[in-house]
């Protein structure tokens, strides 16, 4: 009864609550488990970054501790708590940022495909699309981590070992001065690129905070979220090319046939830029404008068709054959 309910409700505002009409009373059974539900819309992803993590830990234990303790004997163990948990974190942060773009464009491929943006995704990609907040918070937490990581990488005290050894190494060997300006570029670049999309990220996470995003328009919000995350996606990984440089063509860095950890994490991100910029070509962006902005190709897809060879024989013919001017 809609009477009785504005009256509940006037009576609960007079208490000084703040009431919400959450429909009928057989909605009741679904309200009431809302207080007791944990994080609903985080599963899906949670479960991503899990899994992840667990795939990119294994692939870098393997490379980087058994491979050296099998082929030579070396126990490079003190490296799991810092080095290998420093390739995971990053590795499943990219990948998940690639997962929250990669949805947007199934989402294009699905509408260009149907020629209408009216057709309803699948269930699975509807679900994707619904969770890229969570994907993209989750990766900004573990690029945020990351980023502590590197910034701890020198104070070990391994590292300091490594930099004593190198020095009387470098000493015994008579080398004065051992400056690689390639190496000094190399890694001024990519700890440069890193820094931009990290801030990047940070931006993005502060516009998804409600009273942020509340104070924005759309189109704002989705030149932050969209265009800025693309850059954001792009510079990270630039950041994780110059990391690796030539490795992946080093005979050297493929332990157990594996490639280096980068090569495995960058895949899907370039997939992704190069999938973003064949949705801006023109042929294929046009199109998919028109769509978003309300055109239904379904039933016109002959029309369209009759349109074009029409466009093309009235430039090349225009004296010989008239246009069609119901298309026109
Ligand atoms: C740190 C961080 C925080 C984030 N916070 C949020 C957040 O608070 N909220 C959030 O939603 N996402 C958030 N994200 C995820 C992501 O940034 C956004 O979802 C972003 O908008 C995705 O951009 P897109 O270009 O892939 O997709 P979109 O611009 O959303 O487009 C996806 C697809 O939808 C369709 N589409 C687009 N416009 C229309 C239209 N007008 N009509 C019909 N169909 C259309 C198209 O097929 C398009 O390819 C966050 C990500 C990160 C990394
Ligand atoms: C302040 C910002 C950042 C700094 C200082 C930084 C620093 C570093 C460092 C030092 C490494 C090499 C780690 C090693 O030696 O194993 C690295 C690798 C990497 N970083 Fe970052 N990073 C930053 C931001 C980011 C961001 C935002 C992302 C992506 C979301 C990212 C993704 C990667 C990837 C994919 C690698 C390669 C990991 C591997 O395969 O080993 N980084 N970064």
């Amino acid at each position: 009864n809609s009477k009785a309910r504005q009256l509940v409700m006037e009576l609960a505002r007079q208490l000084n609550f703040h009431p919400v009409d959450m429909g009928p009373l057989s909605l009741s059974r679904y309200i009431e488990n809302i207080p007791i539900q944990l994080f609903p819309g985080w599963k899906g992803p949670v479960l991503a970054a899990v899994a992840l993590s667990i795939f990119f830990f294994g692939y870098s234990f393997a490379r980087d501790i058994i491979h050296p303790y099998v082929k030579h004997k070396q126990s490079d163990f003190y490296k799991i708590p810092i080095e290998i948990v420093n390739h995971t974190l990053p590795s499943v942060a990219i990948t998940l940022l690639a997962l929250v773009y990669l949805a947007g464009q199934m989402a294009a491929a699905h509408q260009l495909y149907s020629g209408t943006k009216y057709k309803q995704f699948p269930h699975w990609l509807e679900g994707w699309l619904q969770s890229r907040k969570q994907l993209g918070l989750i990766s900004f937490f573990l690029a945020a981590v990351h980023v502590l990581y590197s910034l701890c990488l020198p104070l070990r005290r391994s590292e300091r070992y490594l930099l004593l050894n190198t020095a009387y190494q470098q000493i015994n060997a008579n080398v004065e001065n051992s400056w690689n300006e390639e190496e000094v570029w190399r890694v001024e670049m990519y700890v440069s690129f890193g820094i931009m999309s990290f801030g990047l990220m940070c931006l993005l996470a502060i516009t998804s905070i409600p009273s942020i995003s509340n104070s924005l328009n759309w189109r704002e919000f989705s030149f932050i979220q969209s265009t800025l995350g693309y850059i954001a996606l792009l510079i990270a990984t630039f950041h994780g090319l110059l990391f690796g440089w030539k490795r992946a063509f080093d005979e050297d860095a493929y332990r157990f046939y594996l490639p280096p950890s980068f090569v495995v994490s960058l895949a899907l991100p370039v997939c992704v830029i190069l999938g973003k910029v064949l949705m801006l070509l023109p042929c294929v962006g046009h199109k998919l404008h028109q769509i978003r902005k309300g055109q239904d190709t379904t039933n016109q897809a002959e029309l369209c068709e009759m349109h074009w060879i029409n466009h093309l024989l009235t430039d090349g013919l225009q004296e010989v054959i008239k246009p069609l001017d119901i298309l026109t």
